[in-house]
């Protein structure tokens, strides 16, 4: 049967020089980088050619890349450490409601242990206003968080506006690149942040390691104990392939972006033309402020999860609005958030596409889509067509 991926979003495969890179780490230089004899010297190397990799990526300087285990724990990590380095400033904290539930959550969780949260709302494309978030903030706010681009319908936020503002007001900014990297470009100085996370998996490197950005005098407490790495902000013996991975994946990723990205926004676009020429559908998200590769559609009068199973059927992949994730249908709060009700966020299908995606995927995508959006509505009993 054909495969075709569409889920990029969701993750990537490992790119094969990615792959060989890190290979040798696994077997040959096997070396704790914190042992002086040369087997951990040359892991040590590694580790700090990949520290240099990474920042170079992002405009930084190596010492301020921290490894991680991936963007979850780099928010969690940027959140937690920045409320308990400045709680004695204020205990105010600045959110969005179409974040990732990386950094809700966390939010979430400090608000039971006293802290206090706004979570800004945004319009009907998934976009946060630079304006509400000035009216917001308080001689104790502490934190800013908000992502750079949506993982759900793409929507890219102004983030340089928000940096700027924070760094007027002397607010640490954390910002979720995740969905950027490899997209977008990222540069900490630019965009002003303090914080901000990444995930290897999201650009073709391995899964279960990533880097949160650390400016330099940025105060941050640690909430793991142990070891002297990381700048005791991360202890613990490194992951020296997965770094080794993540230096090369954000390597390729963030080279010959431009013309990379053109190709997939012109498939993007292909197949965006063709999913809203079926009857009753609707795009998500951000008309033009939305990265190269992602389409989010609601396809009224199916369920999001039939069209699901029904394309896996055909080896298509994609994923819908539900939270499916966390075991629950429930419509996205990201969808949700945008004023969509229940039904349209529950027919809502989001495509991202990568790298290897060719037209002639589309082609065979706008072949069985229709056909199976006809099916399903012909079973529906709520389809104005079947009434
Ligand atoms: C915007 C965003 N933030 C955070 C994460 C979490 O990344 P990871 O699962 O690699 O920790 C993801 C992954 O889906 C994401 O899309």
């Amino acid at each position: 049967m054909r495969k075709v991926y569409l889920d990029h979003a969701a993750t990537t495969p490992l790119h094969t020089e990615v792959f060989a890179a890190m290979k040798p780490y696994f077997t040959e230089h096997y070396g704790n980088p914190s042992s002086v004899y040369a087997i951990g010297r040359e892991a040590r190397k590694a580790v700090d050619e990949a520290r240099e990799k990474v920042a170079a990526a992002l405009g930084a300087e190596p010492q301020e890349i921290i490894f991680t285990s991936g963007a979850t724990e780099s928010n969690n990590l940027a959140i937690r450490g920045t409320a308990r380095a400045l709680q004695h400033k204020g205990k105010h904290i600045i959110t969005c409601a179409v974040e990732h539930h990386a950094v809700l959550d966390t939010c979430l969780a400090l608000q039971k242990e006293g802290f206090e949260v706004t979570v800004l709302p945004v319009d009907e494309y998934g976009l946060v206003s630079v304006k509400d978030l000035e009216t917001a903030l308080r001689e104790q706010t502490i934190l800013v968080t908000i992502m750079m681009a949506n993982n759900e319908v793409g929507t890219v936020m102004p983030t340089a506006e928000i940096g700027r503002l924070c760094q007027e007001r002397g607010i640490v900014f954390h910002t979720d690149a995740v969905q950027a990297i490899g997209k977008l470009p990222v540069d900490v100085n630019e965009l002003h942040v303090d914080l901000l996370s990444l995930s290897a998996h999201k650009f073709y490197g391995p899964k279960g390691i990533g880097a949160l950005y650390v400016r330099k005098g940025t105060r941050l407490s640690s909430y793991h104990f142990g070891g002297a790495q990381e700048r005791k902000i991360r202890p613990g013996t490194e992951n020296v392939p997965g770094i080794v991975g993540l230096g090369k994946a954000i390597e390729l990723a963030t080279s010959q972006m431009e013309e990379k990205n053109k190709r997939i926004k012109a498939l993007r676009d292909k197949l965006k033309d063709g999913v809203l020429a079926i009857p009753h559908t609707r795009l998500n998200g951000h008309p033009e402020r939305r990265l190269p590769g992602n389409l989010n559609v609601s396809i009224l009068y199916v369920e999001g999860e039939s069209l699901i199973l029904s394309l896996d059927l055909k080896g298509i992949a994609v994923s819908s609005g539900s939270a499916c994730t966390s075991g629950s249908l429930d419509p996205s709060h990201v969808l949700l958030a945008m004023g969509l009700d229940h039904q349209t966020a529950h027919g809502s299908l989001r495509f991202t596409l990568g790298d290897d995606n060719t037209e002639e995927e589309i082609d065979y995508v706008l072949e069985v889509l229709p056909e199976i959006v006809a099916r399903l509505r012909s079973m529906s009993p709520v389809y104005e067509g079947n009434k």
